[in-house]
Order: structure tokens, then C-alpha cells, then sequence
């Protein structure tokens, strides 16, 4: 048996490529999975590159796998994701005792990769697109033992003139719905209660059918909504752009669906919307929360935002803290804009200087942890319907579950309930936890 560590970079289709990595291995029985790297015969790397300096993160990472290597020249190191991708053979070249190198789409090729290396002491590559094959070779990956993520679909063909992930994942393709479908409802048997949907942009899901039809991301949502034993379904990310009506239409009559959403809008100004080529007003964004807010009157949003975009203006920027209030976001992942090798926005003129920035993120997440704070406060009182899954964090002695609108749940309760959804009433709030009383 040898061992492997691996160590992962980035988003939650990372995380997820890694657990794939970590099954496939397994799976051929010669290889367990340790959280030690020092104890490794195998160290693998699954980067991201979508903001930050990479790359040096990359070789400052690799530089500590080298001492490893230099005491034991048996080591194999091997570099996946989305810097391995848009770099290739680059990161060879400067790091000569690295053994192999694969992409977001070649990971299933990994234990051959290694056995390659083991046999013929050279180094591998390997960063092709080949479509979906990734997925045909692993078995649905548990996260908890009562929730899990499962990919639908891959890759980006929107080109946001800031993003890599066009480049680093490839164009979008829909895993066929019935391959989704069967694994959700293993899962299920499994024990699994709440899904969490996973892709690029889910929404532009178009998966084929076994007689040769497409399903669309509604129609998913609506089948797996189906399946015995999935009380919760969530799902990450979506874009404005095809988040249509029918899908909206789902809010309506599919209480599994959760009244929470994360639909990034990245900036409150038309002009830098713009520039960032996401194809759509903040006018268009309005109009979709007002219809989700027809169909789900409790229906929560979360956001992404970039600060600090080529071009953004005090006045842009105070647009997009004007937005922030309109709609009353709930949450948000912000960031300041990082150039990125190869994409249209490196090119344009960034004259705002880093100070500004750093003054309009903070401004900025002060904005939306007030709100998230009052959207918590208006829980104060309510009867909430909880997953429980596990023993509360700080104090053991309580229980922990999730509400829709992921606020944790501290509550005191019996251990059986570990594992169900329970009612409790909320009495405390902090911005993210809450403390509650089971009903
Ligand atoms: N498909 C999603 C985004 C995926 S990338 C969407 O439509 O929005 C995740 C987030 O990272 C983006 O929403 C964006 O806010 C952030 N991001 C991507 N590229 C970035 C860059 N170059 N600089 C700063 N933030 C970036
Ligand atoms: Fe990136 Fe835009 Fe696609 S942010 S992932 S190119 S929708």
C-alpha cells in the first residue's frame, strides 16, 4: 500500500475533483489516503488559478515537496488543476522533479499516471479536455455522512473578460441527466438527505436523456426533487444570464428547493458590467429577483462581487453599494479584482491604486455584514426546519444543524436526531449562528 496526500486549492468543484482523485485511487486498492505528508509516496497538488498570485503560490508550495523529495527520491509530485491546465509543461521546466502533471479533465488517468512514473522513472503530462470521461470511472462522494455535492456539469463558455475558468475548465458540457439521477438516488439510499448541485454555471445545464432528448436544469431540479429520502436541494453557482422562467417556475411548486440563492451579479454599475462583459443590466438582475420573490416570498440571495475592476469609479463603486441595499443581499464572497495572464481584462488600464481597493472591500463587506446581520435578526423567534449534523462546534454537549439559508444551528437535543431534520425555535442570533431551542 502506498500512501497519498493531497492537497487542494480553490472552489468547491475542486474540492470535489479531489475527493474524485481520492476514490479513484482507493478504489484500485493500492493506494490509502493520509492527512500526513509526511508520511506520503505520493503528493499531489490541485491548484486554482482564479485570482492571486498562482503561480507562486504553486512553486513556493512545491519548493517545501522538494526537501521531501531530496531525502527520498522515490516521492512522486503531481500537479493538477487549473494552473497545471493553463500552464502544462511550464511548470516542468522550472521545477524539474515534479513527476506529473494533469488537468481539470484528465484527473481519472491519474493512477495510471503514477504507475507510468513508478515503471519508467519519467515525467507524465497529460492536460487534454477529454469531454466527460472523468466521471465515468468514480462512485458518488459522500462530503458528510447527510449531505453531499454532486458535479452536473463543467466549464464556462461566458467568458467574463476577468475569468479563467473558460480557459482552465473548458466549454460547457452537462453530464447526461440519467448518470445524475442514478447517483442522487444512491446517495440517497445511502442515507444522504440534503444535494448540493455543482457547476460552473448550473443553470446552462442541458443534460442529455437516454433517448436522445435534452433535460434542462428545471426539469432536473424537478426529477431529483422526485427521489425518496433528498428533502434539500441547493446548488452553486448560477448566473444571471439563462437563470429563465421556467426555472423560476421551480421556486413555486418544489419546497425542496431551498429559498436561498447564490446569484452572482459582481457590480452594481452598468458601465462595469459592461467592461466585464457579463451580458446583462442591473436592471435585467432586478427583474429576476422581483419574479423569484413572486414565486418564493422568503427566497434569500447571495452575491459575488469584484472591487476595483479596470476602470471603476468612486461613482461605480458607490452604485454598486446603492444595489447592495436594494436588494438587500444576504450574503457575499467579494473580492478585489486580480489580473489574470491571458484574459481580455489583464489588458485594460487598472489605475486604481491598491489602498482604494482594499478601503472599497472593506466598505463594501461592512455593507453586506449589516445585512446579513439584520436578515439573522429577523429569525429571532421563528421556527426553523434544521438538518442536524453533529455535536456543536465550541460546545459539545449541543447539537449543530443547518437552515436553508446556511445559518448554523446550536441546539441542545438527543444524539438520535443526528442525521434528521428537526424543527427548533430560534432565541439568539449572531450573523452566521444562531442558538435555538428543539421544538
Ligand atoms: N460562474 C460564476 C463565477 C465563478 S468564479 C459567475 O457567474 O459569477 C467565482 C468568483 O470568483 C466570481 O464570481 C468572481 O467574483 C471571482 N473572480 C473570478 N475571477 C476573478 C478575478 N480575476 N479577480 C477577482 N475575482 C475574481
Ligand atoms: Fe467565470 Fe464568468 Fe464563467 S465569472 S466562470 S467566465 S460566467
Amino acid at each position: 500500500m502506498k500512501n497519498i496526500y493531497i492537497k487542494t486549492w480553490g472552489c468547491q468543484m475542486n474540492e470535489y475533483d479531489s475527493s474524485m482523485i481520492a476514490k479513484n485511487l482507493e478504489s484500485t486498492g493500492q493506494y490509502l489516503i493520509t492527512e500526513k505528508y509526511e508520511q506520503a509516496d505520493v503528493l499531489i497538488l490541485n491548484t486554482c488559478s482564479i485570482r492571486e498570485k498562482a503561480q507562486e503560490k504553486l512553486f513556493h508550495q512545491l519548493g517545501r515537496w522538494k526537501k521531501l523529495k531530496d531525502k527520498n527520491p522515490n516521492i512522486i509530485i503531481a500537479v493538477g488543476g487549473c494552473v497545471a491546465t493553463q500552464e502544462g509543461k511550464e511548470i516542468f521546466k522550472r521545477s524539474r522533479y515534479v513527476d506529473i502533471i494533469f488537468g481539470t479533465q484528465s484527473l481519472h488517468k491519474l493512477p495510471k499516471m503514477i504507475n507510468e512514473v513508478e515503471k519508467n522513472k519519467k515525467f507524465v503530462i497529460d492536460i487534454s479536455f477529454p469531454k466527460l470521461d472523468k466521471f465515468n470511472s468514480f462512485l458518488p462522494i459522500k462530503n458528510t455522512g447527510y449531505t453531499a455535492s454532486i458535479s452536473i456539469m463543467e466549464g464556462c463558455n461566458k467568458y467574463c473578460s476577468f475569468c479563467v475558468v473558460p480557459y482552465t475548465r473548458g466549454k460547457e458540457i452537462s453530464r447526461p441527466s440519467d448518470d445524475v439521477l442514478f447517483e442522487i438516488a444512491t446517495l440517497a439510499e445511502n442515507g444522504i438527505k440534503e444535494i448540493n448541485l455543482l457547476g460552473q454555471n448550473v443553470n446552462a445545464y442541458e443534460g442529455p436523456t437516454f433517448d436522445g432528448k435534452i433535460c434542462f436544469f428545471s426539469e432536473l431540479l424537478r426529477l431529483i426533487a422526485e427521489i425518496d429520502g433528498i428533502e434539500r436541494i441547493r446548488f452553486t453557482t448560477s448566473n444571471p444570464i439563462e437563470f429563465s422562467d421556467d426555472i423560476i417556475e421551480v421556486y413555486k411548486d418544489t419546497p425542496k428547493l431551498v429559498s436561498f440563492l447564490h446569484l452572482p451579479v459582481q457590480s452594481g454599475s452598468n458601465k462595469v458590467l459592461e467592461l466585464m462583459k457579463r451580458s446583462y443590466t442591473t436592471e435585467e438582475y432586478e427583474k429576476i429577483i422581483e419574479k423569484l420573490i413572486k414565486a418564493r416570498s422568503n427566497i434569500q440571495i447571495s452575491s459575488d462581487f469584484i472591487v476595483g475592476f479596470p476602470g471603476e469609479s468612486k461613482k461605480d463603486f458607490q452604485q454598486t453599494i446603492n444595489f447592495i441595499k436594494k436588494i438587500n443581499f444576504d450574503m457575499s464572497y467579494s473580492f478585489i479584482y486580480s489580473s489574470r495572464p491571458g484574459t481580455p481584462a489583464s489588458e485594460m488600464k487598472d489605475e486604481i491604486d491598491l489602498q482604494e481597493k482594499k478601503e472599497r472591500l472593506y466598505v463594501l463587506q461592512d455593507c453586506i455584514s449589516k445585512q446579513t446581520m439584520s436578515w439573522s435578526r429577523k429569525m429571532l423567534g421563528s421556527q426553523q426546519y434544521i438538518l442536524v449534523e453533529g455535536k456543536a462546534k465550541k460546545n459539545p454537549t449541543q447539537l449543530y444543524g443547518k437552515t436553508e439559508n446556511n445559518r448554523i444551528v446550536n441546539f441542545y437535543g438527543p444524539q438520535k436526531t443526528i442525521g434528521q431534520f428537526v424543527q427548533v425555535k430560534i432565541n439568539e442570533v449572531h450573523t452566521h449562528i444562531l442558538n435555538g431551542t428543539l421544538l
